[in-house]
């Protein structure tokens, strides 16, 4: 979805821009059939497989997986947020940016409102309860720190917030927001007795919190729930904060705890972010390296530490490019960075990021650990073997070579012995793009044509058939009915408009694996049969549903008028043609 800016205009730019002399001015194309190929600007590698297409609008890399549309590509490559790439779109096809809608008419608008005066509320009853501050002060949290971080008080009671929105009216937007929570028909504040800290997005909007217990009990944490605003898996805590203190940071650290970010800001260190209590995704990833390409992951030295640095390799491994310097760094057993500031000082501190050790080093010194005797035939051959799958998963470059030399050094052999697997890496050149083998049904392979193939849509066969499937109760027939109306009504948009309408809600990431699917279509027309064959087959589906319901739910007594007339007009159609 494009935020403020209208759709109708988006699709416009998209329209007039040619997404192939975008790139081309960017990156060298060479035509190849219907389509435009390079070597792909996002990852190192030897062999061209990016592929621009004129006709989708649309690029994807079979090595890397990275694709969209012309916006996508300027928030990529150019490192532009949505709004700042429309308007350089604007600039190169000479049309004006509309005016914007007023950012309060939006629907997202009352939750940061609410969220915001419930951050002025926390931070008012911080200042009324003693045993709060005295909480923070006992963590050594200076005053300056914890109003910085807007760091508040939840109460102890279960109305106290709750009577504080009632009396403005805005009882239903705060439990939207997942301050307050319904249940048995009650409505009581989900935050008690807790340390709050407001949880800011990129642009520094409150968009939930985490509330930590002041004595003992669970959980010790706890955080907003799933809302229109807030998302566990993609948010950081602190990014904004450390945003605001180096616009363009050389480094990020990423910690595991609120208190930790905190800690390290107070002691003179304020770029450092954490999860929200998950585990490191690509998105959180992604988030990281448009900022910075230093990232320094911090964990306890503990085996739940060292866990959760092996899974954060692996989220890095597939992504990891030239330029880029991940270094992990572990501290002491029981100890975290909130833990070890209160006895080192900022030097110390930043001593151990300096030693952190880097990405090739980590993952040789583990794989070592887990080895009886490499003296042993035995013992490197097992070292070689786990090094490669994990090679493997690396794209074609500079960090790949780093790792096969590390791993020839490692066990003494060239990596012509080492196996067919790294002289080759034959499944990086057709490498689906991450997460893209997914399971076919009718409705996605529908959805996948009409993105691919928009005017399929007007084709005679799709109009004619008819679409009782809309009713069926599957997973993305809302979706297929919703494309099907706008591929209909405006049959001119190319894939690229048709997944703009998506960005940035949770159908964009299922909707761009589904566009870059091989389809193996001929031609439009092609597609255009498939489609209506498909739809016959739903309806058929949903026919005998329909049937199956009617036919077992009542004898025809005591069938009601309405009903009888369906069954019949079904028990018709089941000889129509068209399906
Ligand atoms: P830790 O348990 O390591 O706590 O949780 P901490 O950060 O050291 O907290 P203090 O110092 O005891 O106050 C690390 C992070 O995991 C998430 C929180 O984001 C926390 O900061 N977490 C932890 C939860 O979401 N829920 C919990 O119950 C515990
Ligand atoms: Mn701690």
């Amino acid at each position: 979805m494009a935020g403020r800016i209208p759709q109708a205009f988006v699709d416009n730019l998209i329209s007039r821009i040619d997404i192939v002399d975008l790139i081309g001015r960017r990156v060298p194309l060479k035509r190849v059939g219907k389509e435009f190929g390079a070597r792909c600007p996002f990852h190192e590698e030897r062999t061209p497989s990016f592929t621009v297409s004129p006709q989708k609008q649309f690029y994807y890399c079979f090595g890397c997986g990275a694709h969209g549309t012309a916006i996508g590509f300027l928030m990529e490559y150019d490192r532009l947020e949505f709004v700042e790439a429309v308007e350089e779109l604007a600039r190169v096809a000479g049309v004006d940016m509309p005016t914007l809608t007023d950012p309060s008419e939006e629907p997202t608008a009352p939750l940061y409102r609410v969220l915001e005066i419930a951050a002025h509320y926390f931070q008012e009853q911080l200042t009324s309860h003693p045993a709060a501050r005295k909480y923070l002060a006992g963590r050594s949290l200076s005053q300056e720190t914890a109003s910085h971080f807007g760091v508040g008080f939840a109460p102890p009671g279960w109305e106290g917030l709750t009577r504080h929105f009632s009396g403005q009216g805005l009882v239903a937007q705060a439990v939207q927001a997942g301050l307050l929570v319904e249940a048995e028909g009650r409505i009581h504040d989900r935050f008690r007795d807790r340390i709050q800290f407001p949880i800011r997005d990129r642009r520094g909007r409150i968009i939930g919190f985490g509330g930590r217990l002041l004595g003992e009990g669970k959980p010790k944490y706890l955080n907003s729930p799933e809302t229109p605003l807030f998302h566990k898996g993609w948010q950081l805590y602190g990014l904004f904060e450390a945003l605001q203190a180096r616009r363009q940071p050389d480094c990020l650290i990423l910690v595991e705890g609120y208190m930790d970010v905190l800690a390290l800001a107070q002691a003179g260190i304020p770029y450092a972010c954490a999860t929200l209590g998950t585990a490191t995704t690509d998105q959180h990833l992604t988030s990281l390296l448009k900022v910075t390409a230093r990232l320094v992951f911090c964990f306890d030295g503990d085996t739940a530490g060292r866990l959760a640095a092996w899974k954060a390799l692996q989220v890095v491994l597939p992504i990891v490019r030239e330029g880029h310097e991940f270094s992990f760094l572990f501290l002491p057993q029981g100890e975290d960075p909130d833990s070890l500031l209160r006895r080192e000082g900022r030097e110390d501190f930043e001593n151990r990021l300096k030693a952190a050790l880097s990405l090739v080093d980590y993952l040789f010194q583990t794989l070592r650990e887990g080895i009886q005797d490499l003296a042993t035939l035995d013992g490197r051959a097992q070292l070689a073997d786990q090094a490669r799958t994990l090679i493997t998963k690396t794209p074609e470059g500079i960090y790949r070579e780093l790792l096969i030399q590390r791993l020839e050094q490692e066990v003494g052999l060239a990596r012509s012995k080492l196996g067919a697997t790294l002289a080759e890496h034959p499944q990086n050149r057709h490498r689906p793009m991450p997460g893209s083998i997914v399971q076919m049904t009718p409705v996605r392979r529908a959805l996948a044509i009409l993105l691919q193939y928009p005017t399929a849509a007007a084709s005679p066969e799709v109009r004619e058939t008819l679409d009782l499937w809309r009713d069926l109760d599957q997973p993305g027939i809302d979706l297929l009915s919703q494309l099907l109306e706008i591929t209909q009504s405006q049959p001119t948009l190319s894939m690229a408009s048709l997944l703009e309408r998506w960005r940035d809600t949770d159908l964009q990431k299922p909707l761009e694996r589904l566009a870059t699917l091989s389809l193996e279509i001929p031609n439009a027309a092609g597609a255009g049969a498939e489609l209506a064959g498909i739809f016959q087959r739903l309806n058929s589906d949903r026919r005998g549903n329909e049937e199956g319901r009617l036919m077992s739910c009542a004898k025809p007594s005591e069938m009601s008028a309405e009903d009888k007339t369906r069954l019949r007009r079904l028990l018709s159609l089941r000889q129509s043609p068209k399906g």
